[in-house]
């Protein structure tokens, strides 16, 4: 929300006074004098109004998780293990996947409860590379490697997928780089050559790769310089 918004919302001032208390430069934002009205002041932002707190502004969260088969990737499930059951956590309603994967998919879940910083990994807009290990039933022919680059049309959504970069490593090995997040994307992209797929494992997202210091099922909070990467 604006600066001059998130203000003038409070009952005390008046968009007079807002614009006032703007210019004498008396609003600090996270430590910042903030002299802009359309500064953007999010659920995380510390605002100050000379010494007094307007909002303490809520701590954001990161988390990497090396999410194992078998394992729903939704906040709550009847039946199954979710990756947020996986989390020792406080307040993990706040907390939300950002990328899902497959039930039987492993590898690299990214958890928040930034929904910006959540939005620009999942827009395919941002074109932010995910890299799968996958192994196949058949084998992979050399020709796959042209498809995957010109793309698959996909009937559901009569969409064309963005080049992708399918690097085989043996018959049945390959590791494949995709942009965009479409539903069961790698299966139904190998589905194509009536080639099922029986191990995904996610590697990374944009720079971020998985530790590999993580054992299936087990997390830890991202540090400052990954945030970044995303
Ligand atoms: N593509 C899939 O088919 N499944 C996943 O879990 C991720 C990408």
């Amino acid at each position: 929300m604006r600066l001059d918004r998130f203000l003038s919302n409070l009952p005390r001032f008046s968009r007079k006074d807002v614009r006032f208390a703007l210019i004498a430069g008396r609003v600090n934002v996270d430590g910042q004098t903030i002299t802009n009205p359309h500064h953007d002041v999010r659920e995380f932002s510390c605002v100050m109004f000379d010494d007094e707190v307007l909002q303490a502004g809520k701590a954001s969260r990161y988390f990497m998780l090396h999410k194992p088969p078998g394992c729903v990737s939704a906040t709550v499930d009847p039946q199954h293990t979710t990756v947020l059951d996986l989390l020792d956590e406080p307040d993990k309603h706040e907390l939300h996947i950002a990328g899902r994967l497959d039930f039987n998919t492993s590898g690299l879940m990214l958890i928040t409860n930034d929904g910006q910083w959540s939005r620009r990994l999942t827009q395919p807009a941002s074109k932010l590379p995910k890299v799968y290990y996958v192994e196949t039933e058949q084998e992979i022919g050399a020709h796959y490697v042209k498809k995957f680059a010109d793309g698959f049309y996909f009937a559901f959504e009569n969409l064309t997928t963005q080049p992708a970069e399918l690097i085989v490593l043996d018959n049945h090995r390959a590791r494949l780089s995709i942009v965009e997040g479409r539903y069961h994307q790698v299966k139904r992209m190998f589905g194509h050559f009536d080639n099922k797929v029986l191990s995904l494992h996610r590697e990374s997202i944009g720079s971020l790769a998985l530790d590999p210091a993580l054992e299936p099922g087990q997390y830890r909070p991202l540090n400052a310089a990954e945030i970044l990467l995303i």
